[in-house]
């Protein structure tokens, strides 16, 4: 103090440069001791680390930094990269990163249950892996206060990996009251400020609005549509927003999210395996949407509605694992294209699908591959209507799902479901499938029905069912006299008309296979056909041209 009472103005100067160089030493120091927490200097990379304390438990493996509630056992934070919280912490805590499900007492209204759990567990703790669990447990003192579940919230970090492994394991107990469970889902809400691009397909990218933009917008047809008139970016005025235009097909769905330009960070919802998931591989559902939202859907009555099988009732026990999902996180040099976080998104899920079923989840309820069972053979087709020898079933969806009849995989969703295409000769093997009883699936492009193999499957730990040649015989009274459109589960070839102008979503403008998704294409029939249905002229006509893609009501 005296000493700088006393300085003149050289002095001064020279202690700023003094203090410049302790500052600049200081940084060199910091940043390799930074470095030193990501990998030792065999580049190995270093343990993981528990950090507990009341209210909140921290998982850090030097890559990534997630924070937990506890016992609630919500993500609360996830520090990468520079951001202190990819989460937006403008939400309360319980509103970040969470698990709910939507359900009912049949002939009640519709609740929700955020899953909080009240009891907390170290599962494993070492320099390899954490794994937490954070439980809840019902009884009938809780009336129908909260879901009728007992529900085990678990979550994984790794050495060297980044990101974090969610599984939950949801059970009801025999003789618990009935209850119809119409969505699980676990949910992530990221920094408004931040992420701004999202990625849910090789053609489905774009720059989103923000939740803002959809205040200011004109509401359309139902809540979730709206038109956006006054965006902040104004580049995306008068395009329509709705988060089903971002859904996808079970089959597809494996990874999806948001990319953050500054700094250049991605945020990605790996499925590895969608053996979890309800209603077989086309059941579509959301991904990733203006908030910045990121799902990850195991079940929900969308596209579906009540037909999809969520009433459990009679006390009947039930029990299912849902996941692991992996939450990615990846970041580039500033100078690079964000794009690129993408293409490495992707390289990342293959990763992790080549590495399912994993070894490393500690519930005995999620069992590794040496604890699940094969099925192979090759599916023909016969129809003496089209050939004298039965036909290879070439690229036919194959599928094991619960017993039930044919066609049953569509609205099944208690259960777990295995599904493979064949090749071109009908070969199918279906590796990796957990033990149980099972029917076998199957439908083929361009053969018109549904097949289900009689016998049903047991699979046990180890199990190698071969099912040699099995030969489908679709429904048939005679041979085919015309037919409208390809036998194939899509809509794909017949007419999809252009939206209106003033409705479009520039996405899907000059793209074929995600046309159907833009919005008000069904008020378009009542343009085309005024006056009265369609007419289509076996032998004339074109479904290309003059079938229109959907069966709509006219006005
Ligand atoms: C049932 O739940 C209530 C409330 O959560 C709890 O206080 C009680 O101890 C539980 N009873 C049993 C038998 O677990
Ligand atoms: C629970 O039951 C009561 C009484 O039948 C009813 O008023 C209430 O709405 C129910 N709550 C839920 C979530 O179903
Ligand atoms: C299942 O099939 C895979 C691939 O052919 C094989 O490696 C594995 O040993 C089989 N599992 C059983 C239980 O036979
Ligand atoms: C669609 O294609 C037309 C004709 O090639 C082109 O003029 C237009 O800019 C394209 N629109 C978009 C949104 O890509």
């Amino acid at each position: 103090m005296i000493l700088l009472i006393k300085m003149d103005k050289v002095g001064a100067s020279l202690l700023r440069w003094l203090t410049l160089l302790i500052w600049f030493f200081l940084m060199v120091k910091l940043t390799a001791a930074s470095r030193e927490v990501f990998q030792n200097e065999n580049g190995k990379f270093l343990g993981v680390r528990l950090h507990k304390n009341h209210h909140q438990m921290v998982m850090d493996n030097g890559l990534v930094q997630v924070t937990l509630s506890s016992p609630g056992g919500d993500i609360t934070g996830i520090q990468y990269n520079g951001i202190h919280n990819v989460l937006e912490t403008k939400n309360r805590e319980g509103n970040r990163g969470y698990w709910d499900v939507v359900w009912n007492v049949p002939g009640n209204h519709i609740a929700y249950d955020r899953l909080k759990g009240t009891d907390f567990n170290v599962i494993m703790e070492d320099e390899d892996q954490v794994e937490l669990s954070f439980k809840k447990t019902w009884n009938f003192t809780n009336g129908n206060s909260s879901a009728p579940l007992n529900v085990d919230k678990r979550y994984i970090m790794r050495r060297g990996s980044s990101g974090v492994y969610l599984y939950a394991i949801l059970e009801r107990l025999e003789g618990w009251p009935d209850m119809d469970m119409d969505q699980i889902r676990i949910v992530f809400k990221l920094q408004n400020d931040k992420f701004h691009f999202m990625a849910v397909s090789d053609d489905r990218q774009r720059v989103m609005p923000t939740p803002r933009d959809r205040l200011d917008a004109q509401r359309l047809a139902y809540p979730e549509a709206v038109l956006l008139t006054n965006p902040t970016n104004t580049l995306l005025r008068g395009e329509v927003d709705d988060k089903y235009q971002y859904s996808c097909e079970n089959k597809d769905n494996r990874v999806h999210g948001w990319i953050s330009e500054n700094p250049p960070v991605g945020f990605w919802m790996i499925t590895p395996s969608d053996e979890f998931r309800a209603g077989g591989p086309l059941k579509q559902d959301l991904t990733s949407h203006v908030g910045p939202t990121t799902l990850s859907m195991f079940t929900s009555t969308h596209y579906s509605g009540k037909d999809l099988n969520t009433k459990y009732r009679n006390g009947k026990p039930w029990k299912k694992v849902l996941g692991p999902v992996f939450v990615y996180l990846n970041s580039i040099s500033s100078l690079e294209d964000p794009t690129t976080l993408w293409e490495d998104a992707k390289d990342q899920m293959s990763i992790e699908v080549n590495s399912w079923p994993y070894d490393f989840p500690q519930s005995e309820d999620f069992p590794s591959s040496n604890r699940r069972g094969n099925v192979s053979g090759q599916l023909l087709v016969g129809d003496k209507y089209i050939s004298d020898n039965p036909m290879w079933a070439s690229y036919a969806y194959v599928g094991l799902a619960a017993p039930g009849g044919v066609g049953s995989w569509q609205r099944e969703a208690k259960g777990y479901q295995f599904w493979v295409q064949a090749d071109e000769e009908g070969h199918f093997l279906i590796e990796n499938i957990r033990a149980g009883h099972y029917n076998l699936y199957a439908w083929v492009p361009g053969i018109v029905g549904d097949c289900r193999y009689d016998v049903i499957i047991y699979i046990q730990p180890g199990s190698d069912v071969k099912l040699g040649v099995l030969v489908y015989e679709p429904p048939r009274n005679g041979p085919t006299l015309w037919e409208i459109g390809i036998p194939d589960r899509t809509a794909a070839e017949f007419f999809v008309p252009d939206t209106y102008p003033t409705l479009v979503n520039k996405l899907f403008i000059n793209q074929s296979t995600h046309k159907f998704r833009q919005y008000g294409l069904w008020e378009r029939y009542s343009d085309l056909y005024p006056k009265h249905d369609l007419t289509y002229t076996i032998g004339i006509s074109n479904y290309h041209q003059d079938w229109f893609f959907a069966q709509v009501p006219r006005y």
